[in-house]
């Protein structure tokens, strides 16, 4: 009764539609974003459909120390987490010399650092057991440099390179790690990063995926200890094209489908 699965940036997107899937599987759930309404109300929505249980936590991950501060709250109250997803993150869009520095560095607390520390307090217990799941979630942004979006492509390459190591290294442990790499996706990622008149948002060059099937396609991967997941046919050939093609071009192909000029 005592484990739970922790999804951070559930209460949007691809992080909500994951929680519904964990639930709707009878895991219970400690769910970690800022907004506090939202939680309180996707922690109702969930315990009056799966009769699980529900812990919220409102933390800014961009914060130093809010991992730990996560992880001390779970402990206090013995909860044992079986499954730690780190979803939540966020990009901006812009020339780097002008782009905000802060948020940047927000941006790279969150989308890195909080994870890595996530991963590295909640890995010990799940290694003594021979058991557990994590799910890190990077994006196709992982694969190639992204001009405007420097720093998030760059935040995302971290996560794949961190977590298919991890993978590898938690062989034979009875843990897997599985990298979630989703495409364009519909979710509030678009206008909180600030890129719905780029190229790639205005012409839907590239089809948008729903959060429900990608959160579906992870949830699967996840569940078959699978390393890396890529949702959608079309994503999954981008990233093939991305081994093979020159770096100079695919650079180019990024900024292009994310200049908004
Ligand atoms: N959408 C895409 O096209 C796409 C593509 C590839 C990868 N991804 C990745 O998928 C993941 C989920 O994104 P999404 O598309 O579902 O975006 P989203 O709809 O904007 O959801 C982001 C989630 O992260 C939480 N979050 C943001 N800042 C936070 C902070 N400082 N502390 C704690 N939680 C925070 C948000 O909750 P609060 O606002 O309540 O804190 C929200 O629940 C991200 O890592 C993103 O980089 C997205």
């Amino acid at each position: 009764m005592n484990k739970y699965a922790l999804i951070t940036g559930a209460t949007f997107g691809i992080g909500y539609e994951l929680a519904k899937l964990f639930a709707a599987d009878g895991h219970n759930l400690i769910l970690v974003a800022r907004n506090k309404n939202r939680l309180s109300e996707i922690s109702k929505e969930l315990i009056d459909k799966h009769n699980i249980y529900v812990r919220i936590i409102e933390k800014d991950l961009s914060l130093p120390n809010s991992a730990k501060e996560v992880f001390e709250e779970i402990n206090q109250e013995n909860l044992e987490v079986e499954c730690l997803v780190n979803n939540a993150g966020f990009g901006n869009h812009g020339k780097f010399w002008e782009t905000d520095l802060k948020t940047e560095l927000d941006m790279i607390q969150l989308n890195i650092t909080s994870l890595v520390q996530l991963t590295k307090l909640f890995l010990p217990k799940m290694i003594a057991n021979r058991s557990g799941k994590i799910l890190n979630v990077a994006s196709t942004a992982a694969f190639q440099p992204g001009p405007f979006m420097n720093i998030y492509y760059a935040t995302k390459a971290f996560v794949l390179s961190f977590s298919e190591a991890l993978a590898s290294e938690l062989k034979g442990t009875g843990v897997s790690a599985t990298t979630l790499c989703p495409g364009p996706t519909k979710t509030e990622f678009q206008s909180r990063a600030e890129i719905n008149n780029t190229r790639l948002v205005k012409t839907r060059i590239m089809s948008f995926m729903s959060s429900e099937k990608v959160a579906k396609i992870g949830y699967n991967g996840l569940m078959n200890g699978k390393r890396l997941v890529i949702p959608g046919l079309l994503n999954r050939i981008g990233v093939t094209g991305v081994k093979f093609a020159p770096r100079i071009l695919t650079t180019s192909v990024i900024r292009l489908l994310n200049n908004d000029k």
